[in-house]
């Protein structure tokens, strides 16, 4: 597998992600309840394996390497833009959350700012599977995708971390509000 390949079957495992996130902002629009633990699972998820596992791929792996062929960089600078979005709204539905808990209603912000992430997601990794196969294309070599895949699954506590948090995305695809 090459690394292009696998970041885009990651964005698969995302998109689960993505329909639990919709699912959740539907119900909370609806008037359903959802237990706060649910929320902070998914707060945790976005934490966890957008922010920490698949973004530093990108940042930390495969932008720079097409960076380094000196092309596509205004592509990549505004990919790295959203990353820094996709934190942005994270911080807005943690801090909501936790002033729900506490007893405000927040159930309209928190919703809002569910659904803003939902339609970041779908419309960042529409872009960046894009910019993949524009990488694929005119940059990336053989061994280049072949040795940041390995790199990829070198780390077995990354690995093992993503395993538990796709055990998460089950847990919440089977709750009642996520049906
Ligand atoms: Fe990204
Ligand atoms: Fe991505």
């Amino acid at each position: 597998m090459s690394a292009s390949e696998f970041l885009r079957k990651e964005h698969q495992e995302i998109m689960r992600l993505e329909k639990v996130i919709t699912k959740s902002y539907k119900a909370l629009y609806d008037g359903v309840d959802i237990p706060f633990s649910d929320i902070d699972k998914i707060n945790f998820l976005i934490a966890e394996f957008l922010d920490s596992v698949h973004f530093t791929r990108e940042e930390g792996s495969y932008f720079p390497c097409v960076a380094s062929y000196d092309h596509l960089n205004k592509e990549i600078r505004a990919l790295l833009i959203e990353h820094e979005f996709s934190r942005n709204i994270a911080k807005q539905i943690s801090k909501n959350l936790k002033l729900w808990k506490k007893g405000q209603d927040k159930r309209e912000p928190v919703a809002r700012f569910l659904r803003t992430y939902s339609i970041f997601l779908i419309d960042h990794m529409q872009k960046e599977e894009q910019f993949f196969e524009k990488a694929e294309k005119e940059i990336l070599s053989r061994e280049e995708e072949q040795e940041m895949f390995e790199q990829f699954q070198s780390i077995s506590a990354i690995t093992e971390k993503v395993t538990s948090l796709l055990e998460d995305i089950n847990y919440l695809e089977s709750q009642d509000w996520a049906k």
